[in-house]
């Protein structure tokens, strides 16, 4: 590892496990201060030791991203414990699949609710504290995860694939309204080996679908870690409003 985030310090929501556990890690290892938030995962305390391990501070943090007062309250503890914020993931999620029919108002908006107001609210909250740092910071950094789905649509998953293809237009957006302090990009993962999605736990159909791009198979979290510290490094100074496909060719832009 090269050091290249030393100094900086992280948000990365949904941290605890999976693609998020994984960015954590990436970004400790280049030698960032980190927070995680999660929503009562009970691997959150492994994935802290993992952090501390690295020699970097690091907190844990329990925050329902959907909740603004659970936002809000996570933030004001970030900025006590480490003081400011120049990067932050908003990568908390998750999947509900069902077919049409059978999806309830309610279904929708929970997903809705933690994918795309979780994303909203994180990135609010992450640029009031980005821009209240000193002028001379380097661009704060928010970083989205969208899906591949958001590009391709996936039946039975209307409502998850209508959050991430909103997660896109909102960091489009967001780009635009906080240049150039503040740089803004997602990234959109094909399938990657995590609680949400293993082939262990898919149908031999859901399982062919996302088998059938040009790498033929899942992701491991560090292969879109890694994308992930390229974002937040000074390597992609010029960067801004883009949406990154790590999804071995899934969906091409
Ligand atoms: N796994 C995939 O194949 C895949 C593909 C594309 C995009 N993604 C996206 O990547 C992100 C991470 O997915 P993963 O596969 O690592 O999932 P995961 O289920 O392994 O981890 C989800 C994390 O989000 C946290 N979380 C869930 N709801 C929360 C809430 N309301 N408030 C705070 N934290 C909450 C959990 O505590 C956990 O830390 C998600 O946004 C997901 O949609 C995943």
């Amino acid at each position: 590892m090269s050091g290249s985030l030393a100094g900086r310090t992280a948000l990365v929501t949904g941290g605890s496990r999976g693609i998020g556990r994984a960015i954590a890690l990436a970004f400790a290892r280049e030698g960032a201060d980190v927070a995680i938030c999660h929503n009562g995962d009970p691997r959150a305390g492994d994935t802290l030791s993992e952090l501390r391990q690295t020699g970097a501070k690091a907190l844990a943090l329990e925050a329902d991203v959907s909740t603004e007062t659970d936002v809000v309250a996570l933030f004001a503890k970030i900025a006590k414990n480490l003081g400011t914020l120049d990067i932050a993931v908003a990568n908390a999620g998750i999947l509900r699949e069902a077919p049409l029919l059978e999806t309830s108002a309610a279904d929708f908006d929970a997903v809705i609710s933690v994918n795309l107001r979780g994303a909203f609210l994180t990135a609010r909250e992450a640029a009031r504290m980005m821009l209240a740092r000193p002028v001379t910071a380097p661009a704060g950094r928010i970083i989205t995860i969208s899906s591949d789905l958001a590009f391709l649509g996936r039946e039975e998953m209307s409502a998850y694939c209508a959050s991430k293809g909103g997660i896109v237009s909102l960091t489009r957006s967001l780009a635009r309204e906080l240049a150039p302090k503040i740089l803004v990009n997602a990234i959109a993962p094909g399938p990657v080996e995590t609680d949400m999605t293993s082939p262990q736990s898919m149908s031999p159909e859901a399982l062919a679908k996302d088998l059938a791009t040009p790498l033929a198979r899942f992701a491991e979290p560090s292969e879109i870690a890694a994308l992930a510290v390229f974002l937040a490094g000074d390597g992609a100074s010029f960067v801004t409003g883009q949406c990154y496909g790590a999804n071995g060719g899934s969906a091409m832009y």
